[in-house]
């Protein structure tokens, strides 16, 4: 059996009291195998980094408990150092240049190496911007700053908030490119938030999909993706064509001269016989996957 990088069995978060109080996390239950990426995805203000940081032992829990590598993680130092993470709103010194930062971080965890911190900086693309103090950073430039702290430790499990946050599009490839690697290249797992659909079934292996505190959807993302396909079909003329399929199959219209079919690929030939006994014209059949897009607004409307 593989080995499980992190349990989360049951958590939940309330902030506030009374009339105020907010479920940030509502019984929140997963695990993620080693040697994956994983994606945590949920729109803004779904419980993400609340659950990273209960994950991280930054704040408690109201209920439920977190195990990493087989451990509970409440109070134990040890494994937390097994443990590299870049979390929403981290600071760094903003008068000392990121270089001085990363050493000031790894002098504090014990694991100070000059060598490590430069082939760190070229990883994340800082390297010639290094010796500059970070108040003049951007956005983007923190979070590879950030990225790179993540990883000073030389940790099995890497855990990002947000990782792309601030990155433009090149920088966007290169974060993703890296986060494979750590995986692929490194044997590490990571374990990374995310608003961002397509960013997600890029480079996650499996997601949880979580909205208000709660998993909504849990699963291999190749697997959820193909849980749905439909046939799309252009046909004339079409209210006979949808007319001829409508007591087996669910038809809408896509315009005037298309329209959807919800069907698999294996029932393709069958429909297109049927359409043809009818006297009716098929200039096209096309199979779509439901995007991530399109599960997560389904998924979360179900779950509201
Ligand atoms: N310290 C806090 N005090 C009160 N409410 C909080 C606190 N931290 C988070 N919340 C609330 O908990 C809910 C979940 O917030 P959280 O930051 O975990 O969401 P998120 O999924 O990370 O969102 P985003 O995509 O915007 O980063 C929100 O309603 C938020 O307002
Ligand atoms: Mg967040």
């Amino acid at each position: 059996m593989a080995a499980v990088a992190i349990e989360v069995q049951g958590i939940r978060k309330q902030f506030g009291t009374g009339k105020r109080q907010i479920k940030a996390v509502d019984d929140l239950t997963l695990t993620v195998a080693a040697g994956q990426v994983y994606g945590f995805l949920g729109p803004n203000g779904a419980g993400k980094t609340t659950t990273i940081r209960i994950i991280l032992d930054l704040i408690r829990p109201t209920q439920g408990a977190v195990r990493l590598f087989g451990q509970p993680v409440r109070q134990n130092n040890r494994l937390l150092r097994r443990v590299g993470a870049l979390v929403e709103g981290a600071t760094c010194y903003p008068y000392l240049t990121g270089r001085k930062n990363l050493e000031v971080l790894a002098r504090s965890g014990g694991y100070f190496e000059p060598g490590r911190i430069q082939s760190l900086l070229e990883l994340v693309g800082m390297a010639d911007r290094a010796d500059r103090p970070t108040r003049g950073y951007s956005t983007g430039m923190k979070q590879r700053l950030g990225v790179a702290a993540a990883l000073l430790g030389d940790p099995d499990l890497v855990i990002l908030d947000e990782p792309t946050n601030g990155l433009d599009p090149a920088g966007m490839q290169d974060m993703r490119a890296l986060i494979r690697r750590l995986v692929d290249e490194q044997g590490r797992t990571v374990f990374l938030s995310s608003h961002m659909l397509n960013e997600v079934e890029q480079i996650c292996d499996r997601v949880a999909i979580i909205n208000r505190g709660r998993v909504i959807r849990e699963g291999d993302v190749k697997a959820l993706l193909t849980e749905k396909t439909r046939l799309r079909i252009e046909a004339e003329p079409l209210p006979a064509a949808m007319a001829c399929l409508q007591p087996h199959w669910t038809a809408r219209a896509d315009g005037d001269a298309a329209f959807y079919l919800d069907a698999g690929r294996e029932q393709a030939p069958q429909i297109v016989q049927r359409l043809a006994a009818s006297g009716i014209q098929v200039y096209q059949v096309t199979l779509q996957r439901q995007t991530l897009e399109e599960f997560f607004l389904q998924a979360t409307q179900e779950g509201a």
